[in-house]
């Protein structure tokens, strides 16, 4: 955990805004690749994770574009109404599940809305290497898209497409982009699920391989729950089994139970909640393990994840 202090606040769209932090003894900041992200330990108790949107060679600062989302559960809204300049606040070490792929000679960046901040870290990156890319970025309106004019000035300027809604006219057509795939190109999506399900579609019906297909959820991805069934679990220290019925999580039904595990996105996201998975085969729905730590089947997360076997034992 690190200790950082909010040097500047600004506000860079309508209901966005951006953090820069800094380290609190001017030391450098522990280094990270484009598309990584930090969990931020907010006042009220939550932890979220922000995409980091500076360049990916700077120490001196992280900078995260935080969406005032009205839906939202405590955390965006607690950042927006409580954290200003001089603020400190406990993160982690920036973590990366949404790395560029190193093979790739060709990168096509896709951004919907607020997914423009790891996004917008790619293409300074890409931009610096020689890399040759483009970005859309798509939003509902101009005053609602941030870092515009960041990415308006900048040397790949002319390799930044914007989408407004509000503009038919700029309509990103997703076909034609991604009508020529090939080994060497690449695709990454940050955004609404809506908008990254439309990206991924497409592109999956223009003849694309799932290798060349990066993405990075906010949330998970909604999964379908109409065939869950119930299974058990069984804590190894002192022996007890619950049953959790198909409508419950685990981390549900053992909190009924007196069992806490701590929790804090509640949706796969955070790996707050990851618990070690003795006997049996959890059935994954996190977006937080790679397809790797997934397949290795001794860690899972109960707050959302389930079982494929009758019974999981928990090293709890
Ligand atoms: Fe975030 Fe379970 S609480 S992954």
């Amino acid at each position: 955990m690190i200790e950082v202090q909010v040097a500047a606040r600004r506000d860079e769209a309508l209901d966005i805004c951006s953090y820069e932090l800094t380290s609190i003894d001017g030391q450098p900041l522990p280094p990270f690749a484009a598309g990584a992200h930090i969990d931020v330990h907010l006042p009220d108790g939550l932890i979220r994770q922000y995409s980091l949107c500076n360049h990916p060679e700077e120490r001196h600062r992280y900078l995260i574009g935080v969406l005032k989302d009205p839906s939202s559960r405590g955390g965006s809204r607690s950042l927006h109404e409580q954290i200003q300049p001089g603020t400190r606040l406990l993160i982690s070490e920036p973590r990366n599940l949404f790395a560029l792929a190193p093979q790739a000679r060709r990168s096509l960046l896709f951004a919907g809305g607020i997914g423009i901040t790891p996004i917008l870290c790619m293409a300074e990156h890409l931009a610096q290497s020689g890399a040759a890319f483009a970005l859309h970025y798509c939003a509902r309106s101009r005053e609602r898209a941030a870092f515009v004019e960041r990415l308006q000035q900048s040397p790949y300027a002319d390799r930044v497409f914007l989408h407004f809604d509000e503009q038919p006219a700029t309509a990103l057509d997703a076909a034609r982009v991604l009508a020529s795939p090939c080994d060497d190109l690449h695709l990454y999506v940050c955004g609404p699920g809506g908008f990254m399900q439309h990206v991924l579609d497409t592109a999956k019906a223009q003849g694309w391989q799932e290798p060349n297909l990066h993405r990075e959820y906010f949330a998970a991805a909604p999964t379908d729950t109409t065939a869950d069934g119930s299974f058990s679990v069984k804590l190894a220290r002192s022996g007890l089994v619950f049953e959790v019925p198909a409508d419950r999580s685990v981390v549900q039904v053992l909190e009924s139970h007196g069992v806490e595990v701590p929790i804090s996105c509640e949706q796969g996201v955070c790996g707050t909640c990851l618990t070690r998975v003795l006997e049996g085969v959890p059935e994954h729905r996190d977006m937080f393990l790679t397809e790797a730590e997934q397949a290795l089947n001794d860690q899972f997360t109960p707050c959302c994840s389930r079982s494929r076997t009758p019974l999981l034992v928990l090293d709890l």
